[in-house]
């Protein structure tokens, strides 16, 4: 058994658990047929062809799709029920959205189709690069980078480049707050910085004072989230970014919060210099399961030529491609996960303006409303009015009826709600972070908010209950702590990683 959970929770099939697609396989069966062969039949001969058949499963249609639908209803959804996960922003994504996607023209474009039959959709990315720069006060903004975190990378890239280029090589260190999402010190890492850590102060943002004394001739830039993991705005972001530039630091937003202040603020005019944008949530492309997402990447003017290319330009008559002149490179095929850019601009042209300005609104007011009911079963964190985030504790809960964030999570995946994050961000002990989005209805939120009320007077009173949860799942509490030392992703070899508790 792969996890503490229980076998026989399992799905049934015909009263037996449910077999994997190899079990299913049965020689000589197909889900398809090619179509008879019209031309002269030719072998090929090479001495890297492969002589014996590859492994694959062999089934029928209707056993290969019954399959898959019964993976699929295995999984929780955004489509088939509240994910508060913070730090995630898992909102509806409109299937207005999804259908232009699917349309022939867009779906079928090969990416090396030449930029003269390919106007429409340079004009797409060039509108939507026109959409971004506005919402985020940026000046130009590349499309390359496929998810947030490789935002950030390409951010610091160009950190990298310009610093060089202007002669200030001894900046080394890159400084990020305590309450970080890990990918902010990765990609510092990885682009070859220092990361030095500034502290959190009993409010929930960044310790002013503490910043001043890192801050010196070796500062690259800082990375910030604003509003910040903690679901909190940081209120002194002007002095925050005065003092970077004092010594010639730049300043990278991690725009996984920006769904928060669109049509409120934005962080161009917060001083920020570069804004990496995660379209894949604010703008309701589809999240999770590692992709694909879209993370452009925008930047002040000065920083324009160093910009990952190729970048649409608008001629006088005909969109082109163009690369920058100091650019740091591609970091991805092609021109970025194209069809993703296409549903954020289909999603920003379906609210209008007025819909963009008021959707950062709309988080907030939901995330406030949800606080302040779950608030009186899980204390808040911080007492600072959130954001479209905010952060709960077990942490007294755990001291008086040894209820954890962990248990609160897996029972709340049993009634029907996907667990809010726990234990981010690190600096707050047995955190629960929820981000309810603007589209749940008040009556979901309060669903919510009743459930984890039920959840912890049950839980207080049956102190034995608390390691049951989850008990109609299919895998129940699987040992994080092997998959993270062996990580195998064969299922061959995962039988092999049995854990017996
Ligand atoms: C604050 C923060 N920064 C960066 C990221 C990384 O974004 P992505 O998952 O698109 O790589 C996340 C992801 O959830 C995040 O919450």
């Amino acid at each position: 058994m792969i996890s503490g959970g229980n076998a026989s929770s399992l799905p049934l099939v015909g009263g037996l658990p449910e077999p994997t697609i190899k079990e299913l396989s049965k020689p000589g069966r197909r889900a398809f047929n090619y179509p008879k062969l019209d031309i002269d039949e030719e072998t090929i001969e090479h001495e890297c062809l492969k002589i014996e058949k590859a492994p694959l499963p062999e089934v029928s249609e209707h056993d290969l799709v019954m399959h898959f639908s019964r993976l699929a209803h295995r999984n929780f959804a955004v489509d088939l029920g509240f994910y508060p996960l913070g730090s995630c922003t898992m909102k509806y994504n409109p299937r207005f959205a999804d259908w232009v996607a699917s349309l022939d023209g867009f779906s079928n474009l090969h990416p090396a189709a030449p930029q003269k039959q390919t106007q429409g959709a340079l004009e797409i990315l060039n509108v939507l690069e026109d959409y971004l720069i506005k919402i985020t006060g940026m000046d130009y903004a590349s499309f390359q980078p496929p998810a947030g975190a490789s935002g950030e990378l390409t951010g610091l890239l160009i950190i990298k480049k310009y610093l060089i280029e202007n002669n200030f090589d001894n900046k080394k260190n890159i400084i990020v707050p305590d309450s970080a999402h890990g990918t902010n010190p990765a990609s510092a890492k990885m682009a070859g910085f220092e990361v030095i850590e500034v502290a959190t102060n009993e409010e929930g943002l960044i310790d002013v004072q503490e910043l001043k004394k890192l801050v010196n001739e070796d500062t690259a830039g800082l990375m910030l989230t604003n509003p910040n993991t903690g679901g909190l705005f940081e209120e002194d972001i002007i002095e925050i970014a005065d003092i970077i530039h004092s010594v010639d630091g730049l300043l990278y937003y991690d725009g996984a919060n920006l769904n928060a202040i669109v049509g409120i603020c934005r962080p161009g005019d917060m001083g920020f210099d570069i804004v990496h944008s995660n379209l894949h949530k604010t703008f309701a492309t589809p999240h999770g399961g590692g992709g694909p997402g879209s993370g452009p990447v925008a930047v002040k003017k000065f920083l324009k030529e160093y910009l990952p290319g190729p970048i649409v330009k608008k001629n006088k008559k005909d969109y082109e491609w163009y690369f920058p002149d100091k650019s740091i490179g591609r970091m991805h095929g092609y021109h970025g996960n194209f069809l993703v850019a296409l549903r954020a601009l289909a999603y920003m042209k379906l609210l209008g303006k007025e819909g963009l300005d008021t959707l950062g609104s709309f988080a907030v007011l939901n995330a406030r409303y949800l606080s302040s009911v779950i608030s009186k079963v899980l204390p808040l964190a911080y007492t600072k009015p959130c954001m479209h985030e905010f952060v709960s504790t077990s942490k007294e809960l755990k001291k008086s009826h040894k209820i954890k964030a962990y248990d609160i999570g897996k029972a709340l995946l049993d009634k029907g709600f996907h667990s809010p994050t726990i234990y981010f961000p690190l600096i707050i002990e047995e955190a629960l972070m929820f981000e309810p989005t603007e589209t749940q209805t008040v009556e979901t939120l309060d669903e919510l908010a009743h459930t984890l009320n039920d959840i912890i007077d049950d839980l207080k009173i049956n102190n034995d209950k608390l390691t049951q949860y989850p008990k109609k799942l299919p895998v129940g509490r699987p040992n994080e702590l092997i998959p993270a030392k062996h990580l195998t992703v064969n299922w061959g070899d995962f039988e092999l990683l049995e854990i017996t508790e």
